[in-house]
């Protein structure tokens, strides 16, 4: 397995829309393992493949232990709102406040090949919208009211300059804020 870098905003990739995956290959899954263990090691609790530079539409999700992999995902039912601070590995230490649907029904391939549903609430659920809007280049800041978006991305002009390339290595002493474990994906 190998970690690999996490593109951060301004990096186009992030903005492409993704392409279906055809076929789960041994090179797919090498991806997906390459990115359950990046993820990991940013303490992040999702990852979609153009945060490591990738179109094909594929992310890992991990809450609470139990880890899914995400090939071609759908929304196939979804009900209610919630508000959740949200953060993402492509623009660290920004944080903001989404709305999104309480509980979503996912429809993917997972890393077998074989079609599943999951269902999810609360982390789980908001952190599968977040995953889905990245293979479609949507990012978290763009659901934020114009004037909090203008102030993160001013905000961000300062941040960016510690990733040179927008490639975000990640180191094995990464010491995030607790505080935001919940959030970063
Ligand atoms: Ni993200």
């Amino acid at each position: 397995m190998a970690r690999l870098g996490i593109r951060v905003l301004g990096d186009p990739v992030l903005r492409e829309e993704t392409r279906l995956v055809t076929e789960v290959t041994p090179e797919l899954q090498q991806l997906i393992d390459d990115m359950i263990e990046t993820m990991h090691a940013a303490k992040g609790v999702g990852l979609a493949a153009p945060q490591v530079g990738r179109t094909e539409r594929l992310a890992v999700v991990e809450v609470d232990g139990a880890a899914h992999v995400l090939i071609n995902p759908e929304i196939v039912e979804r009900e209610g709102s919630i508000k959740w601070e949200e953060g993402c590995l492509s623009i660290p230490d920004i944080y903001g406040d989404v709305t999104r649907s309480a509980r979503v029904v996912v429809r993917a391939m997972g890393r077998d090949g074989q079609t599943v549903e999951i269902e999810g609430t609360e982390l789980l659920g908001v952190c599968m919208q977040h995953e889905i809007d990245h293979l479609h280049g949507k990012l978290f800041i763009d659901h934020l009211s114009f004037l909090k978006r203008t102030k993160v991305l001013a905000q961000w002009e300062k941040e960016k300059a510690k990733y040179p390339g927008l490639v975000r290595t990640i180191f094995d002493d990464e010491d995030d804020d607790p505080a935001h474990d919940d959030e970063r994906m």
